[in-house]
């Protein structure tokens, strides 16, 4: 498949950052990440407010400001893999009239482990890189492998925080996941193990 569009979901900490980086250079398409998009311009004033006053609580970000962000994006590339978005049914229906999409793909993972990847999670503030203290420790304690920066926990991830983003994903995100069920393209793929062979069943549905 050439250029292939993309949506990846799945629940807050299911890996859609961890493989959606493995689909975008396996397919030489764009990356598309609305949290990242969201956390670079956490402090814009809106007129819903910042980005932040959302996100640091675990809400959804209103939906015309992160529509509008992934218009201009996708209209800037040919292929793409979308993560974190759609995340509610009213993207979803949004997306559909602006992109035909050829695959979503949903990583399922059960709660237990996703608090337990959120809470353990810990990322460069420079090169935006991934680590988890247990599943996928930086080389040396507490600095980034690629860029040497001071590891952080992102502020959602507080144990509170990470409940509510299960809420949130419950209540608004399944409905995306009916949304697409029955559709051509649709495949759902059992996230738990680890990324090496999540990404061996997601290079099989290609
Ligand atoms: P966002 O940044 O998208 O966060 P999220 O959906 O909660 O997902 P995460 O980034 O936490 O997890 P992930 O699934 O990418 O997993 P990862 O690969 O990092 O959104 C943040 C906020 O922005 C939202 O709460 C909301 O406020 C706002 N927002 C974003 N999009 C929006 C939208 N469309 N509408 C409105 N608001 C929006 O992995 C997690 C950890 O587990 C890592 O440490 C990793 O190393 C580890 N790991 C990954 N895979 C495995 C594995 N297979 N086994 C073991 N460990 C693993």
């Amino acid at each position: 498949m050439k250029s292939p569009k993309i949506v990846l979901l799945g629940p807050p900490g299911a890996g859609k950052g961890t493989q959606g980086s493995l689909i975008s250079g396996y397919f030489e398409i764009a990356h598309i990440t609305t949290g990242n998009a969201l956390r670079i311009n956490r402090d814009l004033k809106t007129e819903y407010g910042t980005p932040r006053s959302y996100m640091d609580r675990g809400e959804l970000v209103p939906d015309s400001i992160v529509n509008e962000i992934v218009e201009v994006e996708i209209k800037k590339v040919g292929g793409f893999v979308l993560d974190g978005y759609p995340r509610n049914k009213e993207q979803a229906e949004y997306l559909s009239t602006i992109a035909e999409i050829d695959k979503v793909i949903y990583l399922h993972v059960a709660n237990e482990e996703l608090i337990k990847r959120l809470s353990g999670r810990r990322v460069c503030p420079s090169c935006s890189e991934n680590y988890h203290i247990e599943f996928r420790p930086p080389v040396r304690n507490g600095k980034c492998d690629s860029c040497g920066d001071k590891l952080i926990q992102r502020s959602d991830d507080e144990k509170d925080t990470i409940l509510n983003r299960l809420r949130v994903f419950s209540e608004y995100t399944k409905p995306v996941l009916e949304y697409y069920n029955n559709r051509e393209g649709f495949t759902k793929v059992e996230g738990r193990d680890n990324p090496e062979d999540v990404w061996e069943s997601i290079r099989n549905i290609f």
